[in-house]
């Protein structure tokens, strides 16, 4: 059965109050999704280490790291040492072992994703090998962008298999996820949400990611 978790993107919080807005949101998540992204493999910038050890300090949130940059083989230690509790890389770079074992050896939770048009196939000769398999519903770089329906197909059919074979990997989708997108999500199997606008930019951070969880498992308890 899906596990059911929310992880509020901090994307959209804002960086002035980096600390106040993940507070507001602690109780409702599950973990906390933090974006990482280089200006070169998609075209923002973000954050990077610095942010994710002030973070640390802060709460004990899963930082839940996704990793939008060209090297990331050469960002883990950093990550791992700045007390990230996983990183998630992209499928798109090419062969993700060496940087599997780079995880494994740093204690990180070992994350992969794809892209929304790369064929789901890319990956799911991974899944014996990781914890967590990610499904951009957007394009990665920003938030506040619309849901790409056709993910959901991928989705699905990564939730086949992983309940075929009994794995542990747990499915994550990120980008556009709202009350709207939330139940298709669920539906199609995810076990995580990621949500960013939807969360941070509504008046109560809080009671909008309650509703997102309610609108996606409305029978949990
Ligand atoms: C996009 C990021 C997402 C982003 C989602 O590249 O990977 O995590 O924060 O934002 P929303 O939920 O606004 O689509
Ligand atoms: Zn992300």
């Amino acid at each position: 059965m899906p596990a059911r978790k929310l992880a509020p993107s901090i994307l959209s919080a804002d960086f002035s109050q980096l600390a106040e807005d993940v507070e507001r949101v602690t109780d409702e998540a599950d973990l906390l999704h933090v974006d990482v992204m280089d200006g070169h493999f998609v075209p923002n910038l973000t954050i990077g280490p610095p942010v994710v050890r002030s973070l640390r300090k802060r709460t004990d949130l899963f930082l839940d790291c996704h990793l939008m940059v060209d090297n990331p083989g050469d960002l883990l230690a950093d990550f791992a040492d700045a007390g990230a509790d996983g990183c998630t890389v992209h499928i798109e770079l090419g062969d993700p072992r060496p940087v599997f074992e780079t995880m494994r050896g740093l204690g990180l939770r070992v994350g992969l994703t794809h892209n929304p048009e790369t064929p789901v196939q890319a990956v799911l000769p991974y899944l014996e090998e990781i914890d967590l398999l990610l499904f951009m519903s957007v394009h990665p770089g920003f938030g506040g962008q619309a849901f790409i329906p056709s993910v959901l197909d991928k989705l699905t059919e990564a939730r086949r298999i992983v309940d075929e074979r009994s794995l542990a990997v747990e499915l994550e989708i990120d980008g556009g996820i709202n009350i709207d997108t939330a139940p298709r999500a669920a539906d199609a199997g995810a076990d995580i949400l990621v949500a960013g606008s939807a969360v941070f930019h509504a008046d109560d951070p809080a009671v909008a990611a309650r509703k997102i969880k309610e609108a996606a498992w409305p029978n949990a308890s």
